[in-house]
């Protein structure tokens, strides 16, 4: 089983997309997907009711997801750990207890050659179309992300 982690800062609008588009990309019998947050501020809470809808008109259900923070034994459980932005990177790597957990942690977009602006923007205190755009980069990075993936 390969497991992969989605991380942004509070769990309810960028990594439960990137976490619900990735793992529809990938066969659930060897692949485990899941996300979480750095902050504690949305613990327990579904995804932002913006985040469920422009999923839910690609078909994409994540309606079902429920916010955690990011842990420590995260590393262990963990292959891959994804980060939409380059602080939750900063938070992620503090966190690291030896350079094999720090190896793991990267920026989402890197594996976007395309894009020169490696930040997922964070959707949450603007409109409908931030959440569109975010959902749009996410979509090509993890098709790209589940392709690299399955040809291991
Ligand atoms: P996310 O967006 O990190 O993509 O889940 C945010 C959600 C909540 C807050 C900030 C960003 N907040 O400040 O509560």
């Amino acid at each position: 089983m390969t497991s992969i982690l989605m991380v942004c800062l509070g769990n309810i609008c960028r990594s439960p997309l990137a976490h619900g588009l990735l793992a529809s990309k990938l066969p659930d019998d060897s692949f485990y997907v899941d996300s979480a947050g750095t902050a504690d501020y949305h613990i327990g809470n579904l995804p932002d009711h913006r985040s469920i809808a422009v999923a839910k008109t690609h078909r994409i259900d994540i309606s079902t997801q429920e916010a955690r923070q990011f842990r420590i034994s995260d590393f262990d459980t963990f292959d891959y750990i994804y980060v939409m932005d380059h602080s939750n990177f900063e938070t992620i790597v503090k966190l690291a207890r030896q350079t094999n957990d720090i190896s793991k942690v990267k920026l989402i977009l890197e594996a976007d050659t395309s894009i020169t602006d490696k930040r997922v923007p964070d959707p949450y205190y603007g409109d409908h179309y931030g959440f569109e755009r975010v959902f749009t980069l996410l979509d090509n990075v993890t098709t790209i992300i589940s392709k690299q993936l399955l040809s291991k």
